[in-house]
């Protein structure tokens, strides 16, 4: 009975899709033109076949991008002899005829990324050596392979930047790059390139850039490129990485030598500008113990080179080479991610300049803190993820560490830190000393004065504003633990009974405090209502995973903005009066995985309306042993709660009633609307049946 309007239905639908899509067509084919703006053609995705020949003859720079040109044709662009900037990306661009840019005399910047140009590269090859004026050839992903890039960048003198991205390149000669006596900046990365032969950029006398990452290079021997500027090795196989030993001043500037697989700290030139050196993600280490010699003097690598059939053995003395390095430019230093256990006397001494020092993820055990060791410029310093269990401070050092901004301890093994280490660092703004077993100062009466003290001192740091103290098993704080700090950002989360049931212990910072998190301490509102109303200036504040059972107060505090309370003891939404008193400052609340009572939500209206609940569709409420979405709930909440009795059986057919109601309608007018057509069919049938 339904199903014949159903039908009409669905056959009007695709009518109307059909008519849709056969006008859309209609209207790309006569908005087929280009965006023009000064002297800029912007052709992209207009399907084209061809270069348009409607465009001002007086363009400069025209963008194909996107159109399905397949071949770029003799003379195709001589209607714009004036064009300085041609961008063919990914047109499909198969082959490029030798005459085709034989009136683009002036052409200084072409972009041909992503086509296939290895189709018919020797015609394009002799194509391009008319742009006389070339300055910049973008050749990435069109599956060149060495002998290809070769020969297309034969002739190209005047190319300053080129790209090879992307496409097959397994080595690298002296040819592939003869007569490129201009080039500054040179693209292989994403290449397969595992050879590099001696002399292959021996021509390249102003190569400022190379990129060589996401390659196969199993090592650099000999590296004498004393005019680059930026050497990006990164994502390569390398295990080593070997300067020549020439007295030549390197223009190097920065290394980046990361993601691959050195086993020692690289041997850099002698004399260099080196200020960025990116070492992350590497097996580096220091070898003493294997070396088992009491002094890094003695430790010796000997290399193997092998060059056709000569075979030379170079001796290397690894520390005296490392001391030999120029690193008085270096300002960061990235050597996360490696096997260090140690770091060697004097290691750090000699890179008076750095600033930033990243030592994330490495097997560090101990840290020894002496004079100029870590040097005095040093404004981040990152041990985090490493396995130290001691810092040791040289004795009567003042104000080391002084231009210290950022220290980061995070997951070491730590129980203390060395006395005055933080109230020595001048500068200090933010302390990670998140997931290590510490106790703060003061200790608990009772406990002080057994044993040397072994407690942290964040009192008197008076320019810390950030500090992370999260799982790092605090016993209850006493009242002064951050007396004299203007602390702005804290975490104390995963510290189980760190606040004993109320805010007092942090009455020092509470007028300073913006975000504050407590997240799974333990909290509970058994005895008192927790009283946030002296933290005027707090913005975020997470209390989720505790046992609240009553909505906290906080009279005073209107500059809240984030509150989370997931995962508490919350029975019932806060008051009217405080939502509303909050809810003038108040942009995100979470409020979900509290068991609220059915019967107790009374400003759940209110609240909905205020658009501010992040995670409303998952907030529940208990009616009795069933879980009842909140959004589920019928708007108008009986006062006295009476249908929470009621079975919920019947509950539930009061909200499908409705429905089931339309439903009913809907079919009693379809009904009555095909009965007549209905009824001859059947009539009819009958007939027909009758004659039988
Ligand atoms: C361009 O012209 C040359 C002759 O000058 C011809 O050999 C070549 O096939 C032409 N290329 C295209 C793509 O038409
Ligand atoms: C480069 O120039 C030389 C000599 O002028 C010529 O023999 C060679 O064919 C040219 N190469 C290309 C690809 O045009
Ligand atoms: C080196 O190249 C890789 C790949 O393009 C890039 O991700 C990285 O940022 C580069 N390194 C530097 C220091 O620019
Ligand atoms: C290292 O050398 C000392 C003597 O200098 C020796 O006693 C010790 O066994 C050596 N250790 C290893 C691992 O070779
Ligand atoms: C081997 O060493 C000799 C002398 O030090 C040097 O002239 C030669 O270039 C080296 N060969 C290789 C392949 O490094
Ligand atoms: C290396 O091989 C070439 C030819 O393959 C030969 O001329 C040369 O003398 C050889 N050199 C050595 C050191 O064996
Ligand atoms: C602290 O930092 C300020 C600027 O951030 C700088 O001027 C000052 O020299 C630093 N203090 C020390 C002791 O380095
Ligand atoms: C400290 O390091 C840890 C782990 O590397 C990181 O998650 C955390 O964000 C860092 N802390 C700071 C303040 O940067
Ligand atoms: C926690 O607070 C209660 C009363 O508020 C007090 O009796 C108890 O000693 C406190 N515990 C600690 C460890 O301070
Ligand atoms: C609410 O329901 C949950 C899940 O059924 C249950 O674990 C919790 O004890 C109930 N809470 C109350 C207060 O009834």
């Amino acid at each position: 009975m339904e199903l014949l309007p159903l039908w009409l239905c669905l056959g009007f639908h695709f009518l109307t899709a059909e008519w849709r899509s056969r006008s859309g067509i209609a209207i790309a084919a006569s908005q087929r033109g280009c965006k023009l703006v000064d002297g800029v053609a912007d052709c992209r995705g207009q399907n084209l076949a061809s270069v348009p020949s409607h465009l001002s003859p007086r363009l400069r720079t025209l963008i194909l991008d996107a159109n399905p040109l397949k071949t770029l044709w003799n003379h195709s662009l001589q209607l714009y002899p004036l064009l300085e900037s041609l961008s063919l990306h990914s047109c499909q661009l198969e082959r490029i005829g030798r005459d085709a840019f034989l009136e683009q005399a002036g052409l200084r910047r072409l972009a041909l990324p992503d086509n296939s140009l290895s189709e018919s590269y020797k015609e394009t090859a002799a194509a391009l050596p008319r742009l006389q004026a070339l300055q910049r050839l973008d050749l990435s992903g069109n599956s060149l392979t060495e002998d290809m890039a070769a020969l297309m960048l034969q002739n190209l003198s005047s190319l300053e930047s080129v790209s090879l991205a992307r496409n097959t390149i397994m080595r690298l000669d002296d040819s592939v790059f003869e007569g490129l006596g201009h080039l500054k900046e040179l693209d292989l990365q994403r290449n397969y390139i595992f050879e590099i032969e001696g002399g292959a950029f021996e021509g390249l006398t102003e190569l400022r850039h190379l990129n060589l990452a996401y390659n196969n290079l199993p090592c650099i021997v000999d590296f004498s490129l004393t005019q680059l500027r930026s050497l990006n090795v990164s994502y390569n196989a390398l295990e080593w990485f070997l300067a020549s030993g020439e007295e030549a001043t390197f223009e190097l500037e920065m290394l980046d030598l990361s993601h691959n697989q050195l086993l020692f700290f690289p041997l850099l030139p002698q004399s260099s500008k080196l200020h960025t050196l990116l070492l992350r993600d590497n097996n580096m280490g220091f070898y003493r113990d294997l070396y088992n010699t009491s002094s890094p003097q003695e430790m010796v690598a000997q290399f193997l080179l092998v060059d056709g059939n000569m075979t030379n053995i170079t001796t290397v003395n690894l520390w005296e080479e490392f001391s030999s390095s120029d690193l008085a430019d270096l300002r960061f230093l990235d050597m996360s991610q490696n096997q260090f256990q140690y770091l060697p006397d004097g290691f750090l001494r000699k890179m008076y300049s750095l600033s930033h020092l990243n030592l994330n993820q490495n097997c560090l055990m101990t840290l020894h803190i002496r004079e100029h060791e870590p040097p005095g410029a040093l404004v981040e310093l990152d041990l985090s993820q490493n396995l130290l269990s001691e810092l040791h401070l040289a004795p009567g050092l003042p104000g080391c560490l002084r231009s210290l901004r950022s220290f980061n301890l995070s997951s070491n093994q730590l129980s203390g830190v060395p006395t005055g280490l933080f109230t020595d660092a001048r500068n200090i703004t933010t302390v990670d000393m998140s997931h290590n077993q510490i106790s703060l100062c003061p200790q608990p009466a009772g406990l002080d004065g057994v044993g040397p003290p072994s407690c942290v001192d964040f009192r008197n740091v008076a320019s810390l504003r950030s500090l992370s103290l999260e799982g790092c098993g605090l016993g209850a704080l006493q009242d002064c633990s951050f007396q004299g700090t203007a602390l702005t950002h804290l975490d104390l989360s995963g510290n189980w009974g760190v606040l004993n049931g109320s805010t007092v212990p942090l009455q020092n910072i509470a007028p300073t405090l913006q975000v504050l998190s407590l997240k799974n301490v333990g909290l509970s509102t058994s005895f008192a209502e927790l009283d946030f109303s002296e933290f005027r200036n707090l913005r975020d504040l997470d209390l989720s995973g505790n046992s609240l059972t009553t909505f906290p107060r906080f009279r005073g505090s209107l500059a809240l903005q984030t509150l989370d309370l997931r995962r508490n003891s919350l029975t019932a939404l806060p008051q009217r009066a405080v939502s509303v008193q909050l809810m003038t400052s108040l942009r995100t609340i979470y409020l979900s995985q509290n068991p609220y009572d059915c019967c107790r939500v009374e400003g759940w209206g209110a609240l909905q309306r205020l658009h501010t609940i992040s995670d409303l569709a998952m907030i529940t409420c208990n009616l009795s042993s069933k879980v009842i979405r909140l959004i589920d709930l019928p708007r108008s909440m009986p006062q006295d709660c009476k249908w929470e009795n009621v079975d919920m059986g019947l509950l539930y057919l009061v909200l499908i009633l409705p429905s089931c109601l339309t439903l009913l309608v809907a079919c009693t007018v379809i009904f009555l609307t095909f009965k007549k057509p209905l009824l001859q069919v059947i009539k009819s049938r009958c007939h027909w049946s009758s004659i039988y």
